[in-house]
């Protein structure tokens, strides 16, 4: 008897632990206060992370290798540091044809001041930044989960306005399957993490359904979504960290996208 009682409780709590999870509401500022409290620690781990070596920097590497030679202009959202941007430069997009935009002003203060040649604007992507039919490609990594669903549909519209006909986007973010486990989430909702550099802020889940349709919905054509499992040779260089994600399907989702021409 006690144990059922016990057990009951348990779910009641749980419930309602996951109700205040989901009312969280997705404050850009929260966002920028996060981030301006990480900046430093997050320039000095987010190059080191496993997860960045093994997927998210080749990610961007071969977006950035798939773009045309020249003077191909690019829009990297949520620029942090500017760690994506430099993975752009060193595959030969020309610095002062990358704008990034970041709500952080302390992220953007390191940034422009590790490349001074690419422009850095402090903003919110849910703000109309950039003129109609002026950019060939867009960079998004691990953004997409920090914003809720009218926060993302405002970006999406924004982006797709930004872009010229035919112009490319990537978006790689955690991957659904490791959100829901990790926020205890079933539908979309907002939970609390703590972030692989140390602090702790707000995510948002959603699933994969929601997540491509989302884009669909923007206009953009899909030419690829690849889920990504930490390769086997991590096991050998990050073996703590290779352990850690087994628990999940996969860690991250990268969404390879176009504005029709
Ligand atoms: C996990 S970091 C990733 C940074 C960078 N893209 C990278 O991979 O190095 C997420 C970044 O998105 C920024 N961000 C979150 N919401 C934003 C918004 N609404 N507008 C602009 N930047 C935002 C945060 O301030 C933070 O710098």
């Amino acid at each position: 008897m006690i144990k059922y009682y016990v057990g009951y409780c348990q779910n009641k709590m749980d419930k309602l632990h996951k109700m205040e999870r989901t009312r969280k509401k997705l404050d850009p500022n929260i966002q920028k206060t996060t981030y301006d409290r990480d900046a430093k620690l997050f320039k000095e781990k987010s190059q080191q992370l496993s997860t960045w070596i093994y997927i998210g920097g080749p990610e961007i590497d071969k977006f950035a290798k798939s773009l045309p030679k020249g003077e191909t202009v690019v829009w990297d959202q949520g620029s942090a540091s500017g760690r994506v941007v430099k993975r752009l430069i060193e595959n030969g997009v020309k610095p002062e044809n990358i704008i990034g935009v970041e709500i952080s002003p302390d992220q953007v203060a390191i940034a422009r001041k590790e490349i001074p040649q690419a422009t850095f604007i402090v903003g919110d992507l849910a703000t109309k930044h950039l003129k109609d039919n002026s950019i060939d490609a867009a960079t998004q990594h691990m953004v997409c989960e920090h914003l809720d669903d009218a926060t993302l549909n405002k970006v999406n519209e924004f982006t797709f306005d930004a872009l010229k006909p035919g112009g490319r986007y990537i978006v790689v973010l955690t991957h659904p399957s490791k959100t829901a486990i990790s926020s205890g989430l079933s539908g979309s909702g907002s939970f609390t993490t703590t972030f692989p550099w140390g602090g702790e802020g707000l995510n948002y889940h959603r699933t994969r359904e929601d997540l491509i349709k989302a884009y669909k919905d923007a206009g953009f054509e899909i030419d690829g979504v690849k889920d990504l499992k930490m390769p086997v040779e991590a096991k050998k260089t990050h073996p703590d960290d290779y352990q850690k994600y087994q628990k999940y399907p996969y860690i991250r989702i990268s969404l390879d996208m176009h504005k029709p021409e």
